[in-house]
């Protein structure tokens, strides 16, 4: 008797975790919550992108960018605070973890506004609204035994789909040997706007010049902390170089929706620019503020206003920032 109502309770709580989720509200603080649940809840660090390295660089905009948009970025070189980072909130995550994405922060700065773009190692992001997002985090929150429970982030996979195709990309594809040796997307889409007011459309990548993967031999041969000295090493031959290519959208392409690719091989692209990363920087320099991609953005280039995924990251980027400044 006992037995059968604690099945039926657990069978309760299980559908009620893994009911495919509708768009609606979630707080940003909530989520941000749970992002550091689901990693252990360290201190003093990010929510995701907890372990990093600071960065400094320059942009230097293609010729022809303007044409597109007539940001200040676009018109001549800017120096640049970057950073990589490893996904999640645990700083102390293996470089060789498998299928985590890795992060790029970057602020292109000019006097007249700075342009910030805060992107990852796969075309896609993990939820489509905030409100599955907080789900998705919930059924990954560590129990009693410090696991997770396997069942209920099976089940959920199975009612929201789409969740399960940033990590079938990412276990698809070799582990990077180097933060500079992958590509970037933004995942989100852009408006760009010119001088004469006309808009483009585009998601927006950044193509390594120089990529590198690990086999699955060379990966078991590394340390867990590879990537801080790797990057070290490739800077002194000389900057790590990435094209900020921007992929034009077609007409029936999804344009609020992060969990969907666009067919990028069939598509038309222009290169706006090429950002090359010199040096590493103090983590202060990193530190201090967010990498904010929703308010830091000049004239000539703006997110998505009918994305929930995109609005969200502003506030909850803040939450985290008061968290680990504290
Ligand atoms: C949708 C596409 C998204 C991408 C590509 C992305 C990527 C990243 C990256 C690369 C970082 C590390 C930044 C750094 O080095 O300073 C980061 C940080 C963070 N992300 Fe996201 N993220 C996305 C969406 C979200 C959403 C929807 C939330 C929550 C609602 C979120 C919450 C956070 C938080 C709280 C941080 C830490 C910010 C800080 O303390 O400075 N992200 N994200």
């Amino acid at each position: 008797m006992i037995r059968s109502f604690s099945l039926l309770a657990s069978t309760a709580v299980l559908a009620s975790l893994v009911a495919p989720v509708q768009a609606e509200e979630a707080d940003p603080g909530a989520i941000v919550a749970l992002q550091f649940a689901v990693s252990g809840d360290h201190k003093g660090v990010r929510a995701s992108g907890a372990k990093g390295v600071c960065l400094k660089g320059s942009f230097t905009p293609a010729p022809d960018a303007a044409t597109l948009s007539k940001a200040p970025q676009f018109a001549k070189p800017v120096p640049v605070t970057a950073r990589f980072s490893m996904g999640g909130g645990n700083p102390k995550i293996s470089d060789k973890t498998k299928p985590t994405t890795r992060g790029f922060a970057m602020r292109m700065m000019d006097p007249a506004g700075d342009m910030t773009f805060v992107v990852i190692s796969a075309p896609v992001f993990s939820t489509k609204t905030p409100a599955q997002l907080l789900e998705f985090l919930k059924v990954r929150v560590p129990g009693p035994d410090g696991k997770p429970n396997a069942e209920a982030i099976k089940a959920f996979a199975a009612q929201n789909p789409e969740t399960g195709r940033q990590a079938a990309w990412l276990n698809a594809r070799p582990v990077p040997a180097s933060f500079a040796g992958t590509d970037y997307w933004a995942v989100h889409a852009y408006t760009l706007t010119n001088a004469r007011g006309e808009t483009t459309k585009a998601k927006l990548k950044f193509v390594a010049a120089d990529k590198a993967t690990l086999s699955d031999e060379e990966l078991k041969a590394k340390p867990d902390a590879f990537y801080a000295d790797e990057l070290k090493e490739r800077l002194a031959r000389g900057p790590a170089r990435f094209d900020l290519v921007a992929i034009l959208a077609e007409p029936d392409d999804p344009t609020t929706d992060v969990t969907a690719t666009w067919p990028e091989d069939e598509r038309r692209t222009k290169t706006l620019g090429t950002l090359a990363i010199a040096g590493i920087e103090p983590d202060a320099t990193c530190d201090a503020a967010t990498f904010d991609p929703v308010v830091d953005l000049p004239v000539g280039i703006a997110g998505p206003a009918d994305d929930p995924m995109f609005a969200i990251r502003s506030p909850a980027y803040a939450v985290s920032l008061s968290r680990r400044s504290n």
